[in-house]
């Protein structure tokens, strides 16, 4: 086989010919679905006349081509592995084509597949050349219109773009619909379902008064898990016409739950096809966390009907263009309708830990990359995540009010066209007049800034000297770095005072809580007539997405975790404080010396659990250690099992030490009151499990009684996830084994349930976990073709799991390489995205290293998809 070549960035053309009008037919059937495709084509204008016509078109049987009407003789055109050329083709012509598909065989999950008997598509980024030969670029839009023609019994729903314009039944008693889509759309926007779903309706007016019908389309058995997207869905429409003033433009707009999908959701237009993960819940299925994905991810989708529909990526190096917004928009609806402060929080802590470790590693890449193998290798937090943050950034450089004009500017100019990174952030730099050239950097430079803080204060001259100095990291294929614009939001807090010291800066008053702009390698910002000595807070709401090392003592993290007034450095700096601790502690376990516990980080905790409660959402995470993935983050030498050991130690000293202060915070926030995904409800959920978890950590018979007792009450899935979980988790197989086995009886007919139960056990730090994975590999409820159970399985135990992925007999890595191995066949994009784990080897000891090394050289042995054999040699150069 010959390596798969990059694509470059630098070699983008438009198109040599554009669509402006598809007609497709379907004919379905599970194994020889029949697609017409009629497309109208033109030359491009800014491309010259007498090129070649050039499709791509891959797994397709072609059965009959005609151009303007006149069939086309084999040699009239060429056919590859990869599409269909037509040397010589008019001006403007009409391109009648005919393929065979087998939607049935479809493992890969991209193109037209079954999932549960139902047909259903996902074209994004290059699934629709699985469907017809087409331009499959973001930058041929056209308008489409859509024929399904299916058994009215097996498939009595047909589902597609835009509205219903025709409906009938033919000779041979078979049924057909056809749909239009005014929207002129790429490819990778077009969608299909068909079969025996139930819907569920509802209606949205719109800002200008249109009557918008919103369904949810389901398996029959699902209709009861609806509401809560459902309303997420009418809350997100309202939010985008106040937030962003962007109304709703079809009469239709519907969202499909599938069980077999890739990734989370699609965006397609008026017709969003999800992950059943991402829309079903219900209080006994699914847990606090599911819901608010849940409602994350539809205004995600619904969101991106502007930025991403609307106003497209004209490339997929562009993808981040659609995104990082989109991505951005969605946290922020996600936190003006939950808890704000814990939103932002949750998504930092799951950034730094999961998003500075791509950056670190050997697939690192820019938001925009310039080359790339395989896209779908790109839908990484990078782009997503980091995306995101950059975007944050704008608006908090510009201020909402420019930010929000820079947004219309952009929707406005480019409505309807396929466009670059450049023009976005062009349109931000007109609205509000700042100069984002430097900026722009962001897009192009990968690695994660780090920025070595220090500061001194004078008391003579009450004169504060902070310097900032920035170095980013050299990422593969990126020596050299240039410094960045990093804005740094800040405050001074007094010693005595314990409040936000007044700012003057070159004579200029900044206030008490301000930003000040990194630009160069260094600088230096004099602070003056500083009141009282400082510690500052910096970087506040994580004000960049960079790592920042100031000499902290653990007396000053203390003072700050009690009295900044920034809630989001506030939690940091008790981060901070337990990172110091553990350090000791795992070089303690390393150096076989006994460990103890630091009384600083105790006392933080017994204050925190002790103090007047505000925001209970806030404290559960305050009382939260980092996870064990972000402790190895801070390592210069992963050890993950003297990481473990720190961290339990840490666990049972506090369980130890406060045990009174948990009991008491887990009795006061029980609740009997009927569930509901409401912030406060949430918060007092996560306060009381976390409690449990303490108490759970010392597995006294009280801890152990309260678990099973939550168990047993069966109030919500939240309650009782966690309450299994820790059950599981402990040494008590005689609570584990029954707990476990009822509630795999009572969720065997629900595979979202099942991924749970999968999950929670494949976890357990015990040290049979890899055998575990592999004996549930046989469960019937488990199949390697199904992503979510893959994910739930494999990928928790690689990824959570960190102490038996990493055993020092390697059978954890071995029992990864061998489902992508098998993956890489079924499912390249799933098997690619699975190998992550095995990519970080660089960061282990040399015997790890060593054995991964030799599971990444075993892949890599084999005949490869150009997905597994991207992030593979990546891995290994
Ligand atoms: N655009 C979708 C979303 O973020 C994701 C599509 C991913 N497609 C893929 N083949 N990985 O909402
Ligand atoms: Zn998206």
């Amino acid at each position: 086989m010959s390596e798969p070549q990059p694509v470059y960035l630098s070699d983008y053309q438009p198109p040599a010919y554009r669509v402006t009008h598809t007609q497709l037919t379907f004919e379905l059937d599970p194994a020889a679905t029949r697609v017409k495709a009629r497309l109208l084509l033109e030359r491009h204008p800014e491309r010259e006349t007498g090129l070649p016509l050039e499709l791509d078109g891959e797994h397709l049987s072609l059965k009959s081509i005609a151009l303007d009407g006149r069939p086309l003789e084999a040699a009239d055109y060429e056919l590859t592995e990869q599409g269909l050329r037509i040397p010589q083709v008019p001006e403007r012509f009409v391109l009648d084509t005919e393929v065979e598909i087998s939607p049935r065989d479809n493992t890969a999950l991209q193109g037209l597949y079954q999932s549960s008997g139902i047909y259903c598509t996902q074209c994004e980024a290059e699934g629709f050349r699985r469907i017809t030969f087409y331009p499959d670029r973001p930058d041929v839009m056209a308008t489409f219109s859509t024929t399904l023609i299916g058994d009215a019994t097996a498939e009595p729903v047909l589902l597609s773009n835009g509205n219903p314009v025709e409906k009938g039944t033919l000779d041979d008693g078979r049924h057909f619909v056809t749909w239009e889509d005014p929207h002129p759309k790429p490819s990778y926007l077009f969608a299909l379902v068909a079969g025996d779903l139930k819907k569920v309706a509802d209606r949205f007016t719109t800002m200008h008064g249109r009557e918008v019908s919103l369904e949810i389309w389901v398996e029959e058995e699902n209709l009861d898990k609806t509401d809560h997207a459902m309303a997420s869905l009418k809350r997100a429409m309202k939010w985008d016409e106040e937030t962003y003033g962007r109304e709703y433009d079809l009469d239709l707009f519907m969202i499909v739950a599938v069980n077999d999908f890739n990734m989370g959701a699609m965006e397609n237009k008026g017709l969003n096809i999800f992950n059943s993960a991402a829309v079903l819940t219900h209080p006994k299925t699914a847990t606090d966390v599911a819901y608010q994905r849940v409602e994350g991810i539809v205004a995600h989708e619904y969101f991106h009907n502007w930025s991403g529909n609307r106003v497209t990526c004209r490339d997929w190096f562009q993808l981040s263009l659609k995104e990082g917004f989109t991505v951005f928009r969605d946290q922020c609806y996600s936190a003006d309708t939950n808890s704000a402060p814990v939103k932002r929080i949750q998504d930092v802590s799951f950034f730094r830990t999961a998003q500075f470790a791509e950056d670190a590693g050997p697939t690192a890449h820019p938001i925009r990359p310039d080359h790339y193998i395989e896209i779908t290798n790109f839908y990484t937090l990078t782009i997503y995540e980091k995306g995101s943050e950059v975007v944050r950034m704008l608006r908090n450089l510009l201020g909402w009010e420019a930010f929000r004009r820079g947004s219309d500017l952009y929707f406005d100019r480019f409505d309807g066209q396929a466009v670059t990174i450049e023009d976005f952030v062009d349109c931000m730099a007109e609205a509000s007049g700042e100069d984002l050239t430097r900026f722009m950097r962001w897009y192009s430079q990968a690695g994660t800034p780090e920025i070595d803080a220090h500061g001194e204060y004078d008391y003579v001259t009450s004169e504060y000297r902070l310097t900032l100095r920035q170095r980013t990291p050299a990422t593969p294929g990126q020596q050299d770095k240039q410094p960045l614009h990093i804005p740094v939001r800040l405050g001074l807090v007094g010693t005595k005072s314990g409040r936000d010291l007044n700012m003057t800066l070159g004579g200029e008053t900044l206030g008490r809580d301000a930003v000040i702009h990194l630009r160069e390698d260094e600088q230096e910002f004099l602070f003056t007539d500083v009141a009282e000595s400082p510690i500052p807070s910096l970087l506040r709401h994580f004000s960049a997405p960079v790592k920042l090392h100031f000499p902290y003592s653990r007396e000053d993290l203390a003072f700050l975790l009690q009295h900044d007034s920034d809630g989001f450095n506030r939690w940091d700096a008790g981060q901070r404080l337990a990172l110091l601790a553990l350090d000791d502690l795992i070089a303690a376990h390393r150096n076989g010396v006994e460990k103890v516990m630091d009384s600083r980080v105790t006392d933080a905790f017994r204050t925190l659990l002790t103090s007047r409660i505000d925001d209970k959402a806030v404290l559960a995470e305050m009382l939260t250690l980092p996870s064990e993935a972000y402790i190895a983050e801070q390592q210069p030498l992963v050890d993950v099992d003297a990481i473990h050991a720190a961290r339990e130690f840490v666990r049972q000293s506090l369980a130890l030490a406060l045990r009174d202060e948990f009991l008491a915070v887990f009795e006061a926030n029980q609740s009997d009151a009927p569930y509901a995904p409401e912030p406060e409800q949430i918060a007092q959920r996560s306060l009381k499990n976390v409690a449990l978890s303490y108490l759970m950590a010392i597995e006294d018979e009280q801890g152990l009684a309260f678990a099973q007792a939550q168990f047993d009450a069966d109030h919500n899935m939240t309650d009782v996830r966690h309450a299994l979980t820790l059950l599981v988790h402990s040494s008590r197989d005689d609570l584990a084994s029954p707990a476990l086995k009822a509630f795999g009886e009572t969720w065997a007919h629900d595979p979202l349930v099942m991924d749970q139960w999968f999950s929670l056990q494949v976890t357990r730090p015990q040290e049979d976990a890899v055998e575990r994975v592999k004996f549930l590999m046989q469960h019937p409820a488990f199949s390697l073709k199904n992503p979510n159970k893959v994910r739930a399985l494999i990928g928790a135990f690689a990824s959570q799991n960190r102490v038996n992925f990493h055993r020092l007999d390697g059978e954890g890595y071995k029992l990864l390489a061998d489902v992508v191995i098998e993956l890489n066949r079924l499912n390249p994009e799933i098997a690619a995205r699975l190998i992550t784990p095995l990519t970080r080897w660089q960061r282990f000891d040399e015997q790890r290293q060593a054995l991964m090394k030799a599971e990444l050289e075993r892949i890599k042995a084999e005949p490869l998809s150009p997905n597994v054999y991207e992030v593979v040699a990546k891995a290994l150069a």
